[in-house]
């Protein structure tokens, strides 16, 4: 499996098992079995998930030694501020039964729309990611849903930048001025939803450039971020599935094509603005 070596020297794999919705416990179980028997050695979770104590016992059922595995875990938004986001991640190491995370990220940063202090509330809430940080508790920090203007502001405060922006990017959504903002600055993209939650996967272009390597739109879409050094985490409960996105290394899309998956237009997605968004509080 390739890897990114984060800022701080952390090898992280470049796919991961996304766990977003799966939330039944035996459907879990089965997930994290077949992902780790078929070569993923990342697991991103939440605590909004509602699935960490599953993952945790699915871990365990598969005497998977906890050094065999990265976990990524994010913190909610009902747990923001310095103590909050210290006291959260406390909650979901005991739940996840482990003593540290290999990466703890912010879920959302706070909306600018609920809240005229976001910046003082994003501010507080990463020097309590800070401070787990420099306690040995998660062994890198990052943060989920960031735009420039969140990391932009964070910067004028935080001792240490986040190593990993955790953001939707797939083929269709490719927000290519944070991805230069990132490269820039050593921050590492994740993308959440790499493929684009399915809805991507019966564009004709895609299918079109699928067809020509003898690949599915899954593989291809997962190729194209790889090749970008962006960690992907596709959800899939499906073995066969699970099994056809870790197999994406073995082609090279050309120019031409990538070009055409770059300046794809929207057709697909979670489509979530942080900026707008007010739902999640
Ligand atoms: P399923 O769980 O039935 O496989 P994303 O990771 O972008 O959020 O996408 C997740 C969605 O894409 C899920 O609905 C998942 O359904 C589906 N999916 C995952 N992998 C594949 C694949 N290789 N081919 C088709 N659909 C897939």
């Amino acid at each position: 499996m390739k890897e990114i070596i984060l800022r701080n020297g952390i090898n992280v794999p470049l796919i991961g098992i996304g766990t977003w919705q799966i939330t039944d416990r035996d459907t879990v179980m089965n997930v994290i079995n077949d992902a780790y028997e078929l070569g993923y050695r990342l697991v991103d979770t939440a605590a909004a998930y509602s699935n960490e104590i599953s993952i945790a016992k699915a871990i365990e059922n598969a005497g998977i030694p906890r050094g065999q595995i990265i976990i990524s875990d994010k913190v909610w938004n009902s747990s923001r501020g310095y103590e909050g986001v210290q006291d959260a991640c406390k909650r979901s190491l005991k739940k996840m039964k482990t003593d540290y995370f290999d990466m703890y990220l912010v879920h959302w940063p706070a909306s600018k729309k609920l809240y005229p202090d976001w910046a003082e509330i994003n501010a507080d809430t990463w020097r309590g990611m800070e401070r787990l940080y420099s306690e040995g508790l998660v062994k890198a920090i990052g943060v989920c849903n960031y735009n420039i203007s969140h990391l932009e502001e964070l910067r004028k405060t935080a001792e240490i930048m986040p190593f990993v922006d955790q953001v939707e990017f797939h083929p269709g959504y490719i927000q290519s001025e944070l991805f230069d903002y990132c490269k820039r600055n050593n921050i590492c993209l994740e993308a959440s939803s790499p493929l684009g939650n399915g809805q991507i996967l019966n564009n004709k272009e895609i299918i079109k450039i699928a067809e020509k390597h003898t690949k599915t739109p899954a593989q291809v879409c997962l190729n194209w971020a790889i090749k970008k050094e962006i960690i992907v985490i596709p959800k899939s409960t499906s073995r066969k599935r699970i099994e056809e996105n870790i197999n994406v290394f073995n082609f090279e899309l050309d120019l031409d094509e990538e070009k055409i998956l770059d300046e794809m237009a929207y057709c697909g997605g979670i489509g979530l603005n942080p900026d707008e968004v007010t739902e999640f509080g």
